[in-house]
């Protein structure tokens, strides 16, 4: 396939452009901002594949966007058959501090690449995420779950979701949505949580645990979550929406003792820091929908945690220009203290 993906020089955005290239022989063209959280790093071993291009551009400038479905800078090329939107704001700490760029990016951003898919008739895939219904004490839920966000993320994005629902009923836009669960791997931005504690750890700087830590996670690695948003790329029925939940769940506390003992680290590093304001205590979704499409999850989170503490271990300069830029000013502004 000919692939628009906006937001992959982010973390799953470039992990799913790598499979699909290397897996699928599609073609690539990657629309980014290039915000904080998207490298070009993250293209490393792909740049100069043949079957890729880069175009820098907003989501929400709809010239970019023609750009970039023509084919970037070197242009000439035929028009794409799909685009796969994993542009957005993602961290819920940043969108409790500063709301602004998750309304403006979810929002209008959606919209334009919405419009854009409809004037030439492509197929859309939404990438969301299981924060969109809640927090949920026991039991999974399923895609026909009441949406009740909590955060100012996940409302924008609850709100993004609504819109390209309304595309399919209104225009007959082939457009679905791949729900997420808490992804992990590597090439993730260290303000969260897995490649926080991980860093932090391999530096000796304290672990901040939010509250009690008894928060449940349900963790899936990145190529699971890639592999789940190709399935309904190919497979997905229009109008439909898919959760692609991991294969396991984990409380804060217990995943941040077993960075600890991966790393070599102290317990006496673990640190409880005042909670998240609207904090949501567990996540879990229910998966059977994707799996009817011919999904599996392949990995186990006690072993993607080991591969990925190697992959951070193995890649300072990856991180090192990530941990002594402007991510050390917003550690600061966050946590109320200096990294190592
Ligand atoms: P990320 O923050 O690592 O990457 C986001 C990318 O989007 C970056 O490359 C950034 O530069 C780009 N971007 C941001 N605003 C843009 C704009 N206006 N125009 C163009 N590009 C823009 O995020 P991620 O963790 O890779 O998440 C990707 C998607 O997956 C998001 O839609 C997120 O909601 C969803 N998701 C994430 C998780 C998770 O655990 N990380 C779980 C489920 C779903
Ligand atoms: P995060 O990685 O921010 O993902 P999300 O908020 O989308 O689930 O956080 C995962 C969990 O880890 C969440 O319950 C908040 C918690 N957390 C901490 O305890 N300390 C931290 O420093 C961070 C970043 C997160």
């Amino acid at each position: 396939m000919k692939l628009l993906v906006c937001g992959g020089a982010g973390f799953i955005g470039s992990n799913f452009t790598r499979l699909r290239l290397r897996e699928q022989g599609d073609e690539v063209v990657v629309l980014d901002k290039l915000t904080y959280a998207g490298r070009k790093e993250n293209f490393h071993d792909f740049a100069d594949d043949p079957g890729f291009r880069f175009v820098h551009g907003a989501i929400e400038d709809p010239q970019a966007v023609a750009s970039a479905l023509d084919g970037g800078e070197r242009g000439g090329r035929s028009a794409v058959d799909a685009i796969v939107n994993f542009a957005a704001e993602t961290h819920v700490d940043r969108s409790i501090a500063e709301p602004d760029a998750f309304v403006s990016t979810h929002a209008l951003g959606t919209y334009t690449l919405l419009e854009a898919a409809r004037e030439r008739e492509l197929r859309y895939v939404q990438v969301s995420t299981d924060e969109v219904y809640g927090s949920i004490e026991d039991g999974s839920f399923t895609e026909d779950s009441p949406l009740r966000p909590s955060s100012p993320y996940s409302a924008t994005k609850t709100g993004a979701d609504l819109l390209v629902q309304s595309y399919f009923h209104t225009y007959g836009l082939p457009a679905t949505i791949c729900r997420g669960s808490n992804n992990y791997g590597p090439y993730q931005y260290p303000e969260k949580l897995i490649p926080l504690m991980i860093l932090n750890a391999l530096h000796g700087d304290p672990l901040p645990v939010y509250g009690d830590g008894m928060q449940v996670r349900n963790w899936i690695h990145a190529t699971d979550f890639g592999r789940a948003i190709g399935q309904v790329l190919e497979h997905g029925a229009p109008g439909e929406v898919y959760n692609a939940g991991g294969p396991d769940e984990c409380p804060n506390i217990e995943v941040v003792t077993r960075i600890l003992e991966l790393t070599g680290a102290d317990d006496s590093l673990i640190e409880h820091v005042t909670d998240r304001p609207g904090h949501d205590r567990r996540y879990s979704l229910s998966s059977e929908k994707v799996r009817a499409l011919g999904w599996e999850p392949r990995v186990r989170f006690d072993e993607g945690l080991g591969q990925t503490v190697a992959w951070y271990r193995e890649n300072p300069w990856w991180w090192e220009p990530v941990r002594s830029g402007d991510y050390r000013a917003y550690y600061e502004r966050q946590y109320g203290r200096s990294l190592a």
